[in-house]
């Protein structure tokens, strides 16, 4: 990915975060995923009083683009309002392996972008076959 098309997702993934709804850790997280057709799907943290029903800013991103046809993702640009790098939690991890194989993360912190891969994050996911 050219360093424009990087930029561009951790722009959106940064407008995103703006929108989270995280009153009770206050910590806000974004994320951007890019389709294999060059869309992008945007996500943010979404909390709820009953607090195992909040829902991440990848799984966000995630299940939006799932729900309009979208396989085959190529990147994924995550921010959190902490400036530090904001690595997917375990479940976030074995979801996005399972839906993005060979994805590429980009996490973004007020010391730079660092790249990752999701085979990387998640050695050793659960596979059914
Ligand atoms: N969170 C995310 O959205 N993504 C991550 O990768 C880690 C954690 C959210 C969940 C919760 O709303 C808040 O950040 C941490 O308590």
């Amino acid at each position: 990915m050219s360093q424009e098309d990087i930029q561009s997702l951790i722009t959106s993934a940064e407008d995103a975060m703006q929108r989270a709804v995280a009153p009770y850790s206050k910590f806000r997280v974004g994320a951007s995923l890019l389709t294999g057709e060059g869309k992008i799907y945007s996500g943010c943290n979404i909390e709820n009083p009953s607090l195992m029903l909040s829902i991440c800013a990848e799984r966000v991103a995630l299940v939006k683009a799932l729900s309009e046809g979208h396989t085959g993702f190529k990147a994924m640009a995550l921010v959190s309002s902490d400036g530090r790098y904001c690595f997917p939690c375990g479940s976030c991890r074995q979801i996005l392996h399972e839906f993005a194989p060979g994805l590429i993360l980009y996490l973004k912190s007020e010391g730079g972008v660092r790249k990752y891969d999701i085979g990387e994050l998640l050695p050793y996911p659960f596979e059914k076959e």
